[in-house]
């Protein structure tokens, strides 16, 4: 499938986009896990959270829907999974490698975790390594990718990790191993990063410390089921709130979208840019705060990216580095090594198009240099990674000419009907498929 863009438009309405997609994964796992019903709505409908009810579902966990959003899941209790009879896939799903690592490690039965071919390319060192060091049994395949085999029946302990990177897949990974672990599992972050798994846990009743950045829990707890309310995705309504920012005449208002402090370093690095951003009736969901967001054109200016913001913006800086493109003068990013191992190299295949549509770039190991100036048309390749294609789609609003975006399928991994929500709200977008 291809994305075929005409230059120009405006952003102007009224939306909700799709539900958070690492609060979806989470409450299935956990929801599983838990004791009783758990009732889940807002759920995201998209292939990766979908790849996590698939692998609870082949642990014997009866999940009703999803059906509108709403989820069923009939928890099996922490001891209550059973030995799946094939590997299990997890599509191009990080979040579902990395957490189910963590669960799987603690059972008494084999496994076997395996993706597509983006996600068998990503490093697997980063969780294999503490668990290993709390006595887990996983070998990697060549370099430590996926898949992962993983050997049940290991009397798991708990530990102390100080994370390297700052990863809220491996935090979550070490923690949730650490629920059948014995003793206290703790680990420190070298910069926040995304607290839902905490925020979760705590939610369905188990007890996650925070003390001077030490986060910690002790094993052998229980799970009971709760309701969950999901919220719209920051990181979906990223693509608008840079789409209304960058197109002139756009006045935009995004519903009940999640703007829990760990997410929200997109909207305060546009607000540094100059976007005009505004949050109404903050209020608090199911333990994540939620807010509907205003946002209108307002001309941008580059920046310096600040180093605290760039955990914080993770998976939101292809859509950035398409409001840099459109702002006045030269925006910086370094300390974002991380983006190299995403879906794709981030940086890499967001450089090959802003060069397509002629801006000036300059490459960075950890980052980028990106000047502002005028958009052209141009054929774009996304690497089969879904951010990278709706952020090149987001470009049309300021392009002088047509954008065709190359293998868009992807898409349907964290968003689910974005073109159609897109042209609703004023993006002259078609999807072709040949
Ligand atoms: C996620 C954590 C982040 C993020 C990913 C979702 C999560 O990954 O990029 O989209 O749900 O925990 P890292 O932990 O690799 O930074």
């Amino acid at each position: 499938m291809e994305f075929k863009l005409l230059p120009g438009g405006d952003i102007t309405g009224e939306a909700r986009v799709p539900g958070d997609k690492s609060i979806s994964h989470r409450s299935i796992m956990l929801g599983a896990l838990a004791r009783g019903t758990t009732r889940v709505s807002g759920f995201l409908e998209g292939e990766d959270a979908l790849a996590t009810v698939a692998a609870f579902r082949a642990m014997g966990v009866q999940i009703e829907g999803p059906e509108d959003g709403r989820v069923v899941i009939h928890g099996v209790g922490l001891r209550g999974l059973q030995a799946p009879d094939r590997p299990l896939d997890l599509g191009n799903s990080g979040t579902s490698i990395r957490l189910l690592s963590g669960l799987l490690a603690g059972q008494s039965f084999n496994s076997e975790l395996t993706g597509d071919a983006s996600l068998c390319g990503r490093p697997m060192g980063r969780v294999i390594e503490p668990l290993t060091l709390m006595g887990a049994k996983i070998e990697g395949a060549t370099g430590g990718r996926p898949p992962l085999k993983i050997h049940g029946g290991q009397a798991l302990a708990g530990i102390h990790y100080d994370l390297p990177m700052a990863s809220a897949q491996v935090k979550s990974c070490v923690l949730l191993a650490g629920l059948y672990a014995s003793g206290t599992t703790s680990v420190t972050e070298p910069a926040p990063t995304r607290d839902h798994t905490e925020r979760m846990l705590r939610g369905f009743g188990y007890e996650v410390k925070r003390d001077n950045g030490v986060i910690s829990l002790q094993g052998g707890g229980a799970l009971q089921a709760m309701a969950i309310d999901v919220p719209a995705d920051i990181s979906s309504a990223a693509f608008f709130l840079v789409a209304a920012s960058i197109a002139p005449g756009s006045d935009l208002l995004l519903t009940h979208v999640g703007i829990n402090p760990t997410r929200t370093g997109v909207i305060n690095i546009l607000q540094l840019m100059g976007a005009d951003i505004t949050l109404r009736n903050p209020r608090e969901v199911g333990g994540e705060p939620v807010a509907d967001i205003r946002v209108r054109y307002a001309p941008l200016t580059g920046i310096e990216i600040p180093a605290d913001q760039v955990p914080l913006a993770i998976d939101e800086f292809p859509v950035l580095f398409i409001a840099a493109a459109c702002a006045r003068g030269r925006t910086v990013l370094r300390g974002a090594e991380e983006l190299r191992v995403k879906e794709s190299d981030r940086i890499a295949s967001m450089a090959e198009g802003l060069t397509t549509l002629g801006i000036r770039n300059e490459v960075l190991d950890d980052g980028i240099i990106i000047e502002g100036g005028s958009l052209g048309g141009g054929v774009i390749r996304t690497f089969h990674d879904h951010r990278i294609a709706m952020s090149f789609a987001i470009a049309a609003l300021r392009a002088e000419d047509e954008i065709r975006v190359l293998d868009c399928d992807h898409v349907a991994t964290s968003f689910p009907g974005f073109d159609a929500l897109a042209r609703g709200l004023g993006l002259q977008i078609s999807a072709m498929t040949d």
